[in-house]
């Protein structure tokens, strides 16, 4: 018999992650993003990341359109930034201290590091989408990440 969804989410919980606001643009220039910890190192050479996004995610439609998306990696007192992200709606970036990267998706202001991609390939993954992305940019400043485990906001602790 197949795992249940609410089953699976709590034991995928298990898997210590870190957490980032996947951010991208729409084909008319508009800043969008959502977070999101199913995100993986795929590739050293080419250099390939990926992101596993929700079809039916505000901001699914938008990868596509603009090719483009940026991998954000929020630093521990980002909790704020993380909730926002993971809710809905036009007003996600007001207030939101940001900068287009090179590739136009918003880098946004104090991550612990920041991974500029271009859309390279769109595989089939049930209900999500996996968007694997061709890196261009990246960069890291000094900070500590936010963590997620068994359904909650962490630190690290020591
Ligand atoms: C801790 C956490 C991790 C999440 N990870 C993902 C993820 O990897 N992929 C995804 O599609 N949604 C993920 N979400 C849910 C999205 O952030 C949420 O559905 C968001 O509202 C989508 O925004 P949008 O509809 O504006 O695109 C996560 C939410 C939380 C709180």
């Amino acid at each position: 018999m197949a795992i249940s969804s609410f089953e699976l989410r709590r034991v995928m919980g298990h898997f210590a992650t870190g957490l980032t606001v996947v951010t991208t643009v729409s084909a008319e220039g508009e800043p969008s993003g959502l977070t999101a910890n199913a995100v993986a190192s795929v590739s050293l050479n080419p250099p390939l990341v990926l992101v596993c996004v929700d079809k039916t995610a505000e901001s699914h439609p938008h990868f596509t359109a603009s090719k483009v998306f940026t991998i954000n990696i929020l630093n521990e007192q980002q909790e704020n930034v993380s909730r926002r992200f993971a809710g809905k709606g036009p007003d996600k970036f007001v207030g939101v201290a940001c900068r287009p990267g090179a590739n136009q998706a918003p880098i946004l202001d104090g991550v612990l590091a920041y991974i500029e991609c271009r859309l390279v390939a769109a595989y089939e993954g049930g209900d999500h989408t996996i968007y694997l992305g061709e890196v261009e940019e990246a960069s890291t400043q000094e900070g500590r990440p936010l963590l997620f485990f068994r359904g909650g906001y962490r630190q690290l602790d020591g």
